[in-house]
């Protein structure tokens, strides 16, 4: 395409930095993307079984079943429910929808690797406020930021990658004092594993807050991930405004149908955090033994201190052993890895490979 004039926004917009070595199942432990080491539920399966047939249609672009069941799930107006090729995409209209050169779109960093991208792409301003030394938002220091210019601030509760959770009582507070016009995009993707936080709390703020979304997904708990489906709870308004922006199939017919039938399994997802959580403290207390710092987790993923010790030779060590985790450095902060937890022989095999390198 040489010769080709491209966008010239096309420059700002970074190379999300996804993990190497991810395609294939070549044996290898896959602890670099946050996902769960489970399939989905049988019941999912089945479900998706039964839609291989009817693939010559298209997907059905009002997403009916699947906004019903998430607004029975969480007793919202289903007017309130978007769903999107993944949380990413609805993200992505998101800025699309709110953002303009000119506008300002705060939000904490180090945070998803995703956020640079919506100033980049609608050529707005990014106004990045660090975390705090406990790796946890500043909120007093975000709503400092906030001015006449501002569109949409963004909340990753738990953080990733620092897997730190807010009090919703916090986010409640910074919420009654933020001007109306700015929209709130509180990013829930680990609510699941938040054990500081029930589920449904976020979403009762919706009520106080008519500026406030909160944005979900499939692909972490409900290991969705390979199907791309999440959603987000906010006004009418919002919903049409990002549907609006999107091409109205994006959401395709096996993860509309998967996702619908994996929000009934309650108990499945219950039975996934309890494995998560004994993981979480499993790997956090074999960390401190090896005197390895983190932040207190509320995710699926440890953010682990490596102290004077060389990241990208780490990482690459663990590699070198089969075990993929994400550097510090190519998510926002040098001197840490990120490692999500696997089943308990992956989180061993994790383990024994840092053994051979400290
Ligand atoms: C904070 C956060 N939000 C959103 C997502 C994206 O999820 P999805 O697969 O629904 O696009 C991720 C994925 O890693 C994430 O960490």
């Amino acid at each position: 395409m040489s010769g080709v004039e491209f966008n010239r926004r096309l420059e700002d917009i970074p190379v999300y930095p996804a993990a190497e070595s991810y395609g294939g199942d070549d044996g290898l432990i896959k602890l670099a993307s946050n996902e769960t080491p489970w399939g989905p539920p049988p019941a999912v399966i089945g479900v998706i079984q039964g839609q291989l047939e009817s693939l010559n249609r298209y997907p059905d672009p009002a997403k009916s079943l699947l906004r019903r069941r998430i607004s029975e799930r969480y007793d919202v107006p289903i007017a309130k429910v978007a769903v999107g090729n993944g949380s990413c995409e609805i993200l992505l209209a998101a800025a699309d929808a709110l953002l303009e050169p000119g506008a300002e779109i705060v939000y904490a960093w180090p945070s998803f690797s995703m956020y640079p991208h919506l100033a980049a792409q609608a050529g707005a301003r990014a106004v990045t406020v660090p975390l705090d030394a406990d790796g946890v938002h500043d909120l007093e220091a975000m709503a400092r930021e906030v001015n006449a210019s501002t569109r949409l601030v963004l909340i990753c509760n738990p953080n990733n990658p620092t897997a730190t959770a807010l009090a919703i009582e916090e986010i409640d507070a910074f919420m009654a004092d933020l001007p109306r016009h700015v929209a709130v995009i509180l990013d829930e993707a680990y609510v699941e594993f938040n054990l500081m936080q029930d589920p449904g709390e976020s979403i009762d703020l919706l009520a106080r807050h008519s500026n406030l979304v909160v944005l979900r997904t499939f692909s972490k708990i409900y290991g969705l991930c390979g199907l791309r489906a999440g959603y987000a709870i906010g006004s009418e308004a919002f919903r049409l405004a990002v549907d609006r922006v999107r091409q109205p199939f994006s959401v395709n017919a096996l993860a509309q149908a998967a996702a619908a039938e994996a929000i009934r399994n309650v108990d499945e997802v219950e039975r996934r955090v309890e494995h998560t959580v004994i993981e979480r403290v499993h790997v956090e207390s074999e960390l401190a033994e090896r005197g390895l710092d983190t932040t207190e987790s509320q995710a699926n993923f440890s953010w682990v201190s490596l102290g004077d010790r060389d990241e990208e030779a780490v990482v690459a060590g663990l590699a070198d052993r089969g075990v993929l985790v994400r550097a510090g450095a190519a998510l926002g902060e040098e001197g840490r890895l990120r490692v999500t937890y696997g089943t308990r022989e992956q989180n061993n095999r994790f383990l024994a490979a840092l053994d051979e390198l400290l």
